[in-house]
């Protein structure tokens, strides 16, 4: 059973980073063959944010962590654990945590990155609060952070126009009022992991001179067959969601999906019988930002008044793995 309900658990701060540099579509019209128009009709995006030179994943995590345990007023140093959500880490090891607990003085936190592609944050979120109601940890940093511009192929099209760079993260302790997870249900398909990889760097293609030659070291996307694969998981797991969660779609405030195409956003706001305006969108201005997708999205949907205590939201997740999953919490 991949299924969780009704844990004790609470978002009590939420905090986002995004770099300073704007990747817009005019942009890349000068650096591939493609056009604003064509972005925007086949995906929603019209910029991304790009990390400084001098900026890796944990920089970007660090900024959101502290932003998070401000909002919660909550000392860095009495954080229980660090949970890193990425796929594009500062190192093979140590994890982007443990840099992580460095930046921000968590010292008294045990530390590690979980891998699950853009589906990273819905994973580390059940992860954080399962460590929280078994009693491991009272409370859990749980942050998704990503500099996938690193490992982007710019003469590559079909994949460059996609991605962006930030980090979102949340400060999860036990809840002492209606705030709650309610329902998670996450899966994986490793046989289709050939769609949307990395391929050289780790220990089955280590980085050699071929490796990077062939570009080997850049995303690789199939970008139909994932998005493909994206609707069908995606819908199946919002048309299951009422019978295995309990919880009406009525009932439902906000879907927080993750910012992968506006139009496999849409696909599945119609396949849950909802209006598109049900789904947050911030695509058009991150583009997709894959761990740190859906926290940037929740951090604005709460400044924007557009989520509020008490409300039921829907988060839902496809990525690399291949990953999916989706989540129910009442904020
Ligand atoms: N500009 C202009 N034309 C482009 C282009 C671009 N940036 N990228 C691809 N094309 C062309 C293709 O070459 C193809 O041309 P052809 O018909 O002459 O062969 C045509 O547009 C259609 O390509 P296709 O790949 O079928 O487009 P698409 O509608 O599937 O859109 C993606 C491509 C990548 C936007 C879409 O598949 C997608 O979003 N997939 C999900 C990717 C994703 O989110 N992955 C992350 C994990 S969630």
């Amino acid at each position: 059973m991949n299924s969780l309900c009704h844990l004790p658990v609470k978002i009590a701060g939420i905090g986002a980073y995004v770099p300073d540099e704007v990747l817009d579509n005019a942009r890349l019209e000068q650096m591939v063959e493609t056009s604003d128009e064509w972005i925007v009709k086949r995906t929603g995006i019209r910029q991304r944010r790009i990390a400084a030179p001098d900026q890796a994943t944990s920089d970007l995590a660090a900024e959101a962590a502290q932003a998070a345990l401000r909002n919660a007023d909550f000392p860095a140093k009495d954080v229980d654990a660090v949970i890193v959500c990425t796929c594009s880490p500062d190192h093979i090891f140590p994890s982007t945590a443990c840099l992580v607990q460095a930046q921000i003085g968590a010292g008294n936190a045990f530390c590690y990155d979980l891998q699950a592609a853009c589906s990273g944050f819905l994973f580390g979120t059940a992860q954080g609060a399962s460590l929280i109601t078994s009693g491991i940890a009272e409370n859990v940093l749980v942050i998704g952070a990503e500099t996938l511009s690193r490992f982007t192929d710019y003469t590559d099209r079909g994949s460059c126009i996609l991605f962006g760079d930030g980090a979102g993260a949340v400060l999860l302790k036990k809840s002492d009022s209606e705030s709650e997870l309610l329902f998670a249900e996450m899966g994986s398909d490793g046989s289709r992991s050939g769609i949307l990889n990395i391929n050289a760097g780790g220990a089955r293609n280590v980085a050699s001179e071929e490796t990077v030659r062939e570009g080997l070291h850049y995303m690789h996307l199939d970008g139909r067959d994932v998005f493909k694969l994206a609707v069908s998981k995606l819908g199946e797991l919002v048309e299951s969601l009422p019978a295995k969660s309990g919880v009406d779609m009525n009932d439902i405030s906000l879907i927080i999906p993750h910012q992968s195409n506006e139009r496999i956003i849409r696909s599945l706001c119609q396949r849950a019988g909802l209006s598109e305006d049900s789904a947050f969108m911030n695509i058009d201005m991150l583009g997709n930002t894959s761990a740190a997708s859906i926290p940037l999205a929740m951090e604005q949907a709460i400044r924007e008044d557009q989520l509020q205590r008490g409300d039921i939201v829907l988060l839902l997740a496809f990525g690399g793995g291949v990953t999916w999953g989706s989540m129910l919490l009442r904020y």
